[in-house]
């Protein structure tokens, strides 16, 4: 899966949307939609009927901070019949220069599957290279495909089909803005970005969404990316990994992209706010705008569970 390469060769890893092809990954958003449908008036502990994970072990392994992505994924596993087991890499020999290769070796032979919070993107890859249970991505540097697949299913819930709609992001081109720039040449929608030039989209990404044939423009204009466009999306100016010193730079250079009230009245009149939160009110996002009846971050975070318990039972099927 994925291209990867060796003895995971078969292995359904989940590492980015641009891995997977658009069936997969819309069959992923129509089984994370009934899986919600169908847990309606369930307390959150309560397993799905099916239990298809029962028996199953999920590894937590978390490099960075986290909330939704360590709740909802050991929530949804537990939902699907499944146990988990949450660690921090601080915790484990890795810290301690054990190898990601022989951490996947091992991890291979206690637990069905991995899902890892790491920055540097290379380490996801080489977990992925040497385990032959699935590994998931649960946020590098350079991607968040489980938060957009969340996105997506929360965009559609709210208005309908996401192909041919427009989507406007403004802000940093980070790790979250990757993988909406991968969903919009899967799933066959238009992607307005709009960042400073001294933080705009990697050249490898611009010409990966050119060879694929996505509808992705990208501009140094916030109120162009947002006009008329269905939703609006923005992120952290300054994320995990990110050197701490420039966070002066980068306030100033991301002020302009804030969204706000009047950036928001540029979009379409119905246009929904999105952000994968933890949100940086007064920064990114004003609170008018984050509280305001577009936003719907709420419902996002809680997608991120019934998204990811399709992605969950993919990967272990
Ligand atoms: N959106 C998201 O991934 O949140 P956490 O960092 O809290 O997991
Ligand atoms: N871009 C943010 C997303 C947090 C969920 C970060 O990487 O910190």
């Amino acid at each position: 899966m994925g291209g990867r390469k060796g003895i995971a060769e078969m292995v359904r890893h989940f590492l980015d949307l641009a891995d997977l092809d658009p069936d997969t990954l819309r069959g992923l958003i129509a089984e994370g939609r009934e899986r919600k449908a169908r847990r309606q008036g369930l307390p959150h502990g309560a397993v799905d009927a099916d239990a298809p994970l029962e028996g199953r072990v999920l590894a937590l392994i978390f490099d960075k901070h986290s909330t939704r992505t360590r709740i909802s994924f050991d929530v949804g596993m537990r939902q699907l019949g499944g146990t988990t087991l949450t660690m921090s890499g601080s915790d484990m020999q890795l810290a301690r220069e054990e190898t990601i290769a022989d951490t996947a070796r091992v991890l291979s032979r206690y637990v069905d599957a991995v899902m890892i919070r790491i920055i540097d993107h290379a380490l996801l890859a080489e977990m992925a290279d040497n385990s032959t249970i699935p590994v998931i991505n649960g946020l590098t540097k350079l991607s968040h495909p489980c938060q957009v697949m969340a996105d997506v299913m929360t965009f559609e819930e709210q208005r309908g089909p996401i192909k041919g709609a427009t989507v406007a992001w403004s802000g940093d081109s980070n790790n979250v803005l990757t993988s909406w720039v991968h969903a919009a040449a899967r799933f066959g929608f238009a992607l307005r970005v709009a960042s400073p030039p001294e933080l705009s989209a990697r050249p490898e990404l611009r010409e990966w969404v050119k060879a694929e044939g996505g509808d992705v423009r990208f501009t140094t204009d916030a109120e162009a990316a947002v006009e008329g466009a269905d939703c609006v999306v923005s992120d952290a100016w300054v994320s995990m990994g990110d050197d701490d010193a420039a966070r002066p730079k980068r306030h100033n250079l991301l002020a302009p992209y804030q969204v706000n009230a009047p950036l928001m009245a540029r979009a379409s009149k119905d246009a929904i706010f999105m952000h994968c939160l933890p949100a940086h009110r007064g920064e990114e996002v004003t609170d008018a705008v984050i509280d305001g009846p577009q936003s719907v971050v709420f419902d996002e975070a809680e997608n991120r569970l019934h998204a990811q318990k399709a992605i969950l039972k993919w990967c272990l099927s």
